[in-house]
């Protein structure tokens, strides 16, 4: 027992005695607590920041008064007035000891400090990224001592801060020597250090101290739409998000018919890794100026995609992608310069592509699984990431499987007759009276419903159907007993509906009207019914073949991810047979995991090493060669399913037991030569 002055901090609760005299920022890394600094020490960042309790506090078993830590020092006196300090805080490298502390760390002086996500689950991710700061103070050269600038500089990082052989670019280097000498050796250093123990790298220098802002670029390369989320890779903060549609849905809307044009075309790979860069530097630099920054002010980038993404954003022919054995050129994850991708950004930003998991099952599922840790629930979890190409992952804390599945663009909106992209005026909820079979909606921008008063002011044009708008449509559909379980949409005499309109062999259902004002007719045709059922089956036989191989009939939860995932209504998606039979509470939204996934690696380092460990334990299931998936396709046409019940669906929801199908046989319609529908 010493009369040493006791010294806890919170949060963490880290307590231990300390000689009086030893600083705040001694004391902290003495007791392992995760307080900030860039300069060492020297007073220049203000990183170290704490704020001193004082009064009597029984939980901590302490009681502190002013006299707890050293008289304020000429050093903070002078960052008061350049800067300023919030009230009440100290510097931790200036502040010393004498007698029992309590110290808060803010959450701004931690360097590893907690950011919430912004999805549904809020939950956290801890801080930890790739880029760090450093202030160091390097020797001057010296005649009789001829190691290089860089040599000294890297000894200087070695012993300050742990940093081990940093290597430095060219371009760096050719500046070294003179924003060395305009500090007297004084430098800041941006360190990039993918992983704990990877190799470092300088990626810039600045003299003296500099404080730049440092942003990191998480993107989600899907086959339709590129989201990016620019983010602080200080605060964690996402400070803008922005989203462009693939510009290479030119050479083909699916993943499919993108590697046949690589087939097809000798400079087709190379025209597309062109056309998806080009974007990806338009994202990159809109998405900055949204932030009021500068496009290379961004210093690192993690992508996630699917494997045929994957290959071409890294200029790779992705042809043996199209066939069996569906070989990668590289399943592992990869990091190069961002430079070799994407224009425009920081000259030596860095780039993480997140591992494939399969030669179907890219990047993106990889990041899926970061996200929503499948492995780490106790009831089977079945996760859906909707997008043009459905990632399915299916696990608990026994195994995880995964799959893709091609669903086509539908969901997304597109080949359907009236949809478009999420925006303004796009219908996104529908609901039909069942007795009436007339609709209300409420379309993106106005919250008031079609039947309230004020909507046609609020609502202002009404332009299509989006996404989640074309679920919930057929959804109601079938409950209002307008659509068959066959996906066979009535006459208006068999629906008692004038809004079935005759369109050639088939029917519409009219939505809305807007011809008289120059707007558009709004309806949902035969061929957007079959259009949702080819994708939906697609997605559903997917589970199944999961289930198939988990040996399970049935899922305890369903998670919705994906960019629209989190609109997705969990009962529409089950009428129309999207998902599987469960509770309608055990379905829940986890808006764009994957986006989240690609967050997660760009803020944690050591989430990259959890991605790529996790990937190594994943069963992987290829759709495209698997018998059973064509059999559980063609069952899976059915709203909601041919053969599986859907006991717990049809107990809430009512699901008219109506046929349209009067010829017997219906070529255009969703029920294909089935004579009877099941029900
Ligand atoms: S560590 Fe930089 S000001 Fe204290």
């Amino acid at each position: 027992m010493t009369d040493d002055p006791l010294v806890i901090f919170t949060p963490s609760g880290r307590r231990g005695r300390v000689a009086p005299g030893t600083t705040v920022l001694q004391a902290a890394r003495a007791l392992g607590v995760d307080l900030d600094s860039v300069c060492g020490g020297r007073g220049i960042c203000s990183k170290c920041q704490v704020a001193p309790a004082v009064g009597s506090f029984p939980k901590h078993g302490v009681t502190t008064g002013p006299e707890a830590l050293s008289e304020w020092n000429a050093v903070e006196a002078r960052y008061e007035e350049k800067r300023g300090l919030k009230p009440g805080r100290r510097l931790g490298c200036q502040a010393r000891i004498l007698a029992d502390a309590l110290l808060d760390v803010p959450p701004e002086s931690q360097v590893h400090k907690q950011v919430v996500r912004k999805d549904a689950a809020h939950r956290l991710i801890d801080m930890d990224p790739a880029v760090r700061l450093y202030l160091v103070e390097v020797d001057e050269a010296d005649m009789h001592e001829p190691r290089g600038d860089l040599q000294r500089l890297q000894e200087a990082l070695r012993m300050a801060w742990g940093v081990e052989n940093a290597s430095m670019p060219l371009p760096v280097l050719a500046r070294l020597q003179s924003v060395l000498r305009k500090e007297s050796g004084q430098i800041t250093c941006l360190v990039h250090q993918g992983a704990s123990g990877a190799t470092a790298t300088i990626l810039d220098i600045w003299p003296g101290y500099a404080e730049p802002r440092l942003l990191g670029l998480a993107v989600d390369l899907g086959s339709t739409t590129i989201a990016g989320h620019l983010c602080d890779l200080v605060t964690g903060e996402v400070v803008a998000s922005a989203g462009v549609m693939n510009p290479q849905i030119r050479f083909g809307e699916d993943l499919m018919s993108r590697v046949s044009y690589a087939m097809m075309n000798e400079t087709g790979a190379a025209e597309m890794t062109a056309s998806v860069r080009d974007a990806l530097e338009t994202l990159a630099a809109e998405i900055a100026s949204e932030a009021g920054a500068q496009a290379s002010e961004i210093v690192e980038t993690v992508f996630v995609c699917n494997p045929v993404m994957h290959h071409l954003l890294l200029g790779i022919d992705p042809v043996e992608l199209g066939q069996a054995p569906f070989a990668l050129a590289t399943s592992d994850a990869t990091h190069l310069p961002a430079g070799a991708m994407v224009a425009g950004l920081h000259p030596q930003a860095q780039a993480y592509l997140l591992p494939c998991i399969a030669g179907h099952v890219g990047a993106d599922a990889a990041a899926v699984a970061l996200s929503e840790e499948p492995g780490a629930q106790e009831r089977l979890t079945l996760i859906v990431d909707v997008g043009t190409n459905a990632e399915i992952l299916l696990g608990d804390t026994s195994r995880v499987l995964a799959c893709s599945s091609p669903t086509g663009p539908a969901f997304e909106g597109a080949q359907i007759s009236s949809g478009q992209r999420a925006a303004p005026g796009a219908i996104e909820r529908i609901r039909i009276d069942p007795e009436t079979k007339v609709p209300r909606f409420r379309v993106i921008g106005s919250e008031l419903w079609s039947d309230e008063p004020g909507f046609v002011e609020d609502a202002g044009a009404i332009t299509g159907i989006c996404g989640s708008g074309i679920i919930e449509a057929v959804a109601e559909m079938r409950m209002a007993g307008i659509v068959d379980s066959a996906g066979l949409i009535g006459s208006p005499e068999q629906t008692g509906t004038e809004r079935c309109v005759p369109e050639g062999r088939t029917h519409s259902y009219v939505i809305h009207d807007g011809r008289e004002d120059g707007g558009p007719l709004i309806s949902v045709t035969q061929g957007d019914i079959r259009a949702i059922q080819l994708a939906k089956s697609a997605l559903y036989a997917g589970a199944r073949l999961l289930m198939d191989e988990m040996g399970v009939d049935r899922v305890e939860r369903v998670v919705l991810a994906g960019a629209f995932g989190a609109h997705i209504s969990p009962k529409h998606a089950m009428v129309i047979g999207m998902i599987p039979d469960v509770a309608l509470e055990d379905v829940t939204s986890a808006g764009n995991a994957a986006g989240t996934g690609a967050r997660i690696a760009l803020l944690n380092k050591a989430a990259r090493r959890q991605v790529e460990e996790q990937v190594r334990q994943i069963t992987k299931v290829e759709t495209a060669i698997e018998p059973r998936f064509q059999e559980h396709f063609v069952a899976a046409n059915a709203m909601p399913h041919a053969v599986d019940p859907f006991t717990l669906l049809r107990a809430e929801v009512p699901l008219p037991d109506v046929s349209f199908n009067t010829r017997g046989s219906d070529q255009e319609g969703g029920g294909g030569r089935r004579r009877r529908r099941r029900t």
